[in-house]
This record gives C-alpha cells, sequence and structure tokens, in this order.
C-alpha cells in the first residue's frame, strides 16, 4: 500500500481503482488547485502523485518529497514538470499522449473558425438585443476554405488540424518543411502546436508577429508561454494582425487588468482543449494506469521521454 495524492478529482470512475488497488488515496478536494504550500506539505509523505498542469513540479517540491516513487501528468504536455531534476531521483513520470489529439485538434479548428467568422462578437450582438436587420456589411469576415493555414509544431495534434484543413480545401504549410518565417509570412492562420521548451519559451514574439500578414489570425492552443503575450496584445492594437484565438495564456488565469485582455478581436477560452468527456475520462484511466504501475516498481504505460 502507497499514499498517493491526487491533486484534483477527476472525471470518471479511473481514480477509484487507486484505492481499489489497496492504495491510501488523497484527493485534494477543492476546485482550485493546491498552492505550492499545500502542494509540499502533501509531497511531504505522499510516495505516489498524479498531478495536473496547474501543479509546478520543481526541486524545490521534489526536496521535500522524499518517499516520491511516481508521478502521474493529468496531462500530455509536461512544462510543469522538471523532467531531469525527477530522473536524477529516478522517479518516472507519465503523461497522457494519443487521447486528447483528436480533442485538441477539433478546438483549434473551432477557434480558428470562430475568430474568421467574428462568432464571438456575433453572438454577443444578439444576446444585447443588437440585431437590427440582416447588415450587407456587418461582421464580415475572412474566407477559411481555401485560405494557407501554417501549423507550428508537427506533431500529434499538429497533423490532427492538417487533417481538419484539407476537408477546408486549405493549403497547409508547416514547420517540418517550412522554416518559420517563411511559414509566418504566407499564412492566413497560423496554430500553435509545439511543446512549451526553452526553445519555444516567446517563439511568437514581437519579430514573428510582424512578419505574419496583417490580414492573418493567430490559434493557440499549446501553450500560453510559446507567446510574448505583450507583443500580442500590441499586435492587435496596432492592426499588424487581424485577430488571435487562444485556449491558453501566460498566466492561466491571466490578471482581469492584463493588457491583452482588452485588445480588439481577441478570442479567449480557459484551457478547455482536451474537454470532452470522453477525452479527460481517458486521460484519467492513463494517468491511473500509469501511477499504478509506477508504484508497483513496473515500467508505466505511457512514460515521458
Ligand atoms: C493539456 O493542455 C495537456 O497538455 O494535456
Amino acid at each position: 500500500m502507497a499514499h498517493v495524492f491526487v491533486t484534483r478529482d477527476l472525471p470518471g470512475t479511473a481514480l477509484d481503482r487507486l484505492a481499489a488497488a489497496g492504495h491510501d488515496v488523497d484527493v485534494w478536494p477543492d476546485a482550485l488547485p493546491p498552492s505550492p504550500e499545500a502542494l509540499r506539505e502533501h509531497g511531504r509523505t505522499a510516495e505516489g502523485l498524479l498531478c495536473l498542469l496547474t501543479e509546478r513540479i520543481d526541486t524545490t517540491f521534489l526536496d521535500l518529497a522524499p518517499n516520491l516513487r511516481a508521478i502521474a501528468n493529468f496531462a500530455v504536455g509536461v512544462d510543469n514538470i522538471d523532467l531531469d531534476a525527477c530522473a536524477a531521483r529516478r522517479i518516472p513520470v507519465g503523461n497522457t499522449p494519443g487521447v486528447l489529439t483528436d480533442a485538441t485538434a477539433d478546438l483549434a479548428f473551432a477557434l480558428l473558425l470562430a475568430a474568421a467568422r467574428q462568432l464571438a462578437p456575433a453572438h454577443a450582438a444578439v444576446a444585447r438585443g443588437a440585431w437590427g436587420t440582416w447588415d450587407p456589411s456587418g461582421f464580415l469576415g475572412a474566407d477559411v476554405h481555401g485560405a494557407t493555414l501554417g501549423i507550428v509544431g508537427w506533431g500529434r495534434i499538429g497533423q490532427a488540424v492538417a487533417r481538419r484543413a484539407s476537408g477546408f480545401d486549405m493549403t497547409v504549410l508547416h514547420t517540418r518543411e517550412t522554416a518559420l518565417h517563411d511559414l509566418l509570412a504566407a499564412s492566413d492562420f497560423v496554430s500553435l502546436h509545439t511543446p512549451l521548451t526553452p526553445q519555444t519559451h516567446h517563439l511568437i514574439d514581437a519579430a514573428a508577429l510582424a512578419a505574419m500578414k496583417e490580414t492573418a489570425i493567430l490559434v493557440n492552443t499549446a501553450r500560453g508561454p510559446i507567446v510574448d503575450q505583450r507583443a500580442l496584445g500590441d499586435a492587435l492594437r496596432s492592426g499588424a494582425i487581424a485577430g488571435a484565438a487562444l485556449d491558453v495564456t501566460d498566466p492561466e488565469p491571466p490578471a482581469p487588468d492584463d493588457p491583452l485582455l482588452s485588445a480588439p478581436n481577441l478570442l479567449v477560452v480557459p484551457h478547455i482543449g482536451s474537454a470532452t468527456r470522453t477525452a479527460r475520462e481517458r486521460m484519467a484511466a492513463m494517468a491511473v494506469d500509469n501511477l499504478l504501475a509506477g508504484l508497483a516498481g513496473e515500467p508505466m504505460p505511457y512514460p515521458v521521454g
């Protein structure tokens, strides 16, 4: 039996399998994540940790978690975890690849379509009673069909977005074949699908935004810090690009007075890329499989690295 800390309740019944396997399971009961202090406090006794992308698993935490033997991240991205520090301590880390690919690609495409066709302001106008008549010049958007989509990051999710784009007769460029600057300059839509690493931090900075077409729309369903958020706000205000649709920000959530939020032609949703019932239940099952294996001293079925 091991003491397991789970940093949030998860959809479905997967967590029940931890107790059924005889483990002593402590599930953080709140809707908001544990503070770093609360996380450290629970880490003192934890042998297994099932955490979310909202928890920073760094050396400060690991140094105070002497019994930790397995970490399962309820996410495919693992930028919240210091993997080198875990490896140095021989703590296996698992994640949840594959099962959220299509859900996230669907959301990227939903954001692209919504931003192109001004769905958010159009709905807001109807909701406030401002639908006066059929307006020949109202809510004019950009064509999606036939446009050029630049995909930054050619992994599972980027390729799934490309498959959706083919149904819209789009020309797809991607960074495995096209240099970033050329892709930015040629694309009507740019969609980000790269992991957050030191190399991709602020990959989309002021210079990158300046390289984009003035008519282009940026979509980010990857990680907020890939985009220099201040530069994005400036680019939207100056008209350097036409719009942005974001599932991720830096930080999450953004402060209410973050200048980005008052920028024009911006659509933001609260990091819901994988938020379908099926995807989230499969993610929970994979995280539990990883944790059970790690605690049993067996290889994790979905290891990182
Ligand atoms: C979500 O953002 C994930 O990395 O799974």
